[in-house]
């Protein structure tokens, strides 16, 4: 858990692009880690919870809030396989596709995925329902092949036990009427940053 940190008294620009409330939540961040730049990862990962994806405007505006190039926002959001610069699906499978994955049959379970949904790794279904993420090593490698569905690590899987998981996943929600996707306090929340 990260710590609190006194806000900082003078916060640089307080303009929100286009009147969006759910700036306010980045704000809370910036404010939580006083502007520093080394918070851009924490920064980064607020914005993507409160919009679902990184959209240019947001990159910008995370860029101009902590004085760093856009050109290294841009580096870091495409370097990590947790954030995404594309709307995402209701549900989201990671394949991890490192070497120790890889040569136990990651490359399998993505086409199998795609022989499934009809979608490359990379894309999301025409529906919006499941993102197909291929990323690089995951951390995991003693349970290679690895693969994330909805949050959720899954180890020395199969093409068939992947594509099992992500039907039971999809199944699940549909069962119950709720989808994946996170659900974010836009109030202002001032104190719990303290
Ligand atoms: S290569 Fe997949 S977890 Fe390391």
């Amino acid at each position: 858990m990260l710590e609190s940190r006194t806000r900082s008294a003078a916060a640089p620009d307080p303009t929100h692009p286009g009147g969006d409330p759910r700036f306010a939540l980045i704000d809370r961040t910036l404010k939580r880690f006083r502007f520093q730049q080394d918070a851009l990862i924490e920064v980064l990962h607020t914005a993507q919870e409160a919009f679902g994806f990184l959209e240019e405007d947001l990159l910008i505006y995370v860029a101009r809030q902590l004085k760093l190039p856009l050109s290294w926002v841009y580096g870091v959001a495409t370097f990590y396989h947790f954030f995404s610069l594309q709307p995402q699906g209701e549900h989201n499978c990671i394949i991890c596709m490192g070497t120790a994955c890889y040569v136990k049959r990651a490359a399998e379970i993505v086409a199998e995925l795609q022989t499934a949904y009809g979608v490359e790794a990379g894309q999301t279904t025409p529906d919006g329902k499941l993102s197909i993420t291929a990323a690089r090593c995951l951390g995991s490698c003693g349970l290679a092949p690895v693969l994330i569905v909805d949050g959720q690590v899954l180890a020395r899987e199969t093409p068939e036990t992947a594509l099992a998981a992500v039907q039971q996943a999809i199944a699940a929600s549909a069962a119950t009427g709720n989808g994946h996707q996170s659900q974010v306090d836009t109030s202002d929340d001032e104190e719990g940053d303290q």
